[in-house]
């Protein structure tokens, strides 16, 4: 017999309402509930990346995640990013740097660079590789996402140069515009090294998520 739980979700800032089984992942509420599928499933066992969203300003891979552990928490997807019908600096970037061919990667490839850039304002190239690492592509080649990412680092740095030239650090939430969470102490990011393995369905699909 099918058991349902009421949760609510926070998402973008909206609360969701909704009847889950407790083995629903959190990837599939955002998606079928929420109704906010910029949220890719790809491989649905934390190794590609296509479900990164952030949790409390951390990444965390959405589909390790059941829905219902979500409860309570402040999460941001793909679709939180942008202000109306402007985009937001990191996915100005990814657009002027070719940064994505068929873009089914990309809202994690954000994500991921969100909480990055909120990390490491100023990053080194092998900085920005090493940070992108947990996320796969299939078309890119990789170049454009690491250029994106510096370009979109320089314009945020722009952004708040003016802190940095009183020597003032930049406050974490004001490097990307999107809030971080507190530090990291929960084994929640999403990066492979850091990944939680939390409990995954039993049911498996047939192929990638759109
Ligand atoms: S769908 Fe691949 S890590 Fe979640
Ligand atoms: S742009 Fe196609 S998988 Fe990355």
């Amino acid at each position: 017999m099918k058991t349902l739980r009421r949760i609510t979700l926070r998402v973008n800032g909206t609360a969701y309402t909704g009847e889950a089984e407790p083995r629903k992942t959190l990837a599939d509420f955002i998606r079928e509930d929420c109704g906010l599928t910029g949220t890719h499933l790809g491989c649905e066992h934390g190794v590609c990346g296509a479900c990164t969203i952030l949790m409390d300003g951390q990444t965390v891979r959405s589909c390790l995640m059941f829905a219902v552990q979500a409860e309570g928490a402040e999460m941001t997807t793909v679709e939180g990013l942008a202000d109306g019908d402007r985009l937001h600096p990191i996915q100005q970037a990814y657009w002027d740097h070719h940064a994505l061919q068929c873009g089914f990667c990309t809202p994690g490839f954000l994500m991921t660079t969100v909480e990055f850039l909120n990390d490491n304002p100023q990053p080194t190239e092998r900085e920005i590789r090493e940070a992108l690492a947990g996320n796969l592509c299939r078309c890119t080649g990789y170049q454009n996402i690491v250029t994106a990412v510096a370009a979109a680092a320089h314009t945020l740095a722009a952004a708040t140069g003016a802190l940095r030239e009183t020597g003032a650090a930049v406050p974490v939430s004001r490097a990307t515009g999107v809030a971080a969470g507190p530090r990291k102490t929960r084994a929640t990011r999403a990066a492979p090294h850091r990944a939680r393995q939390t409990g995954k369905p039993s049911k498996r699909r047939s192929g990638p998520k759109r």
